[in-house]
């Protein structure tokens, strides 16, 4: 899958998507992204981006020009490639989304930057607007590395593993159950007797009620979406979760 990324700040992306998974996705070849400064497509000699808004007020907004000039040339270098423009007044980035996202061949993805961007770009030139939470950063750039770090490793390959993105929170919609490793002592705070019974099905139960009592507790609003099967209702009932 491609991802072509507009921005102001293209350095921003170096380091951190060349860490970890996606890092080692692109080294193999299972992702590329493409980073594109959108200053390169500004025509006038001072390559301006951004200028003050009609109608007055504080702030500066990114002018259309630039963008739409990045966005034809990246439409013109391959295969139909959906755009979205990462702000935070567009609908929220979820799990789903994600997964849909994933099916594409190639994925721009625009970050706004000062007090929006020209409202001609949002409604004729994207597909989509995608907002990653209910609070406002300086710039769409960490949006979109959200979005990159989320779609990578639902791709075939990326995490090595296949079944570790389906078997995590969000692909079923209860919070993931707790997990412990080594040592087994840690300061005084010991791993749950139960993970070291070896008894596969008691294992699972437990994780189960951890799950469902976590999900009821952190996300009542995932919790009461969810079809509670007759044994999770035991599982709620019977055991004992301590105060956490
Ligand atoms: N740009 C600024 N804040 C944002 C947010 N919450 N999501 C996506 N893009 C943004």
């Amino acid at each position: 899958m491609i991802f072509e990324i507009l921005t102001i700040f293209p350095s921003m992306f170096s380091s951190p998507l060349a860490e970890g998974m996606v890092g080692k996705a692109c080294d193999r070849g299972l992702i590329e992204i493409r980073v594109h400064n959108i200053r390169d497509f500004a025509a006038d000699r001072h390559h301006m981006t951004d200028d003050r808004p009609f109608g007055g007020g504080e702030g500066m907004v990114m002018k259309p020009e630039p963008i739409v000039g990045a966005l034809r040339a990246i439409q013109a270098s391959g295969p139909a490639a959906r755009s979205i423009l990462l702000t935070p007044r567009g609908r929220m980035f979820d799990q789903e989304t994600a997964r849909q996202l994933s099916l594409l061949p190639r994925l721009v993805l625009i970050c706004g930057r000062y007090e929006g961007v020209d409202e001609r770009v949002e409604q004729y030139f994207t597909d989509d607007q995608i907002s990653i939470g209910d609070y406002v950063l300086t710039g769409g750039e960490l949006a979109a590395m959200v979005v990159v770090d989320s779609v990578s490793r639902l791709l075939p390959g990326v995490l090595g593993n296949e079944g570790s993105a389906l078997e995590d929170s969000f692909s079923r919609p209860v919070l993931e159950h707790p997990q412990y490793t080594r040592p087994r002592d840690f300061e005084g705070l010991s791993v749950p007797p139960v993970l070291l019974c070896g008894n596969h099905e008691t294992i699972r139960r437990w994780r189960r009620g951890q799950a469902l009592h976590r999900t009821r507790t952190r996300r009542p609003d995932l919790f009461a979406r969810l079809d509670l099967s007759p044994e999770d209702r035991k599982l709620l009932e019977d055991s004992n979760f301590g105060d956490r």
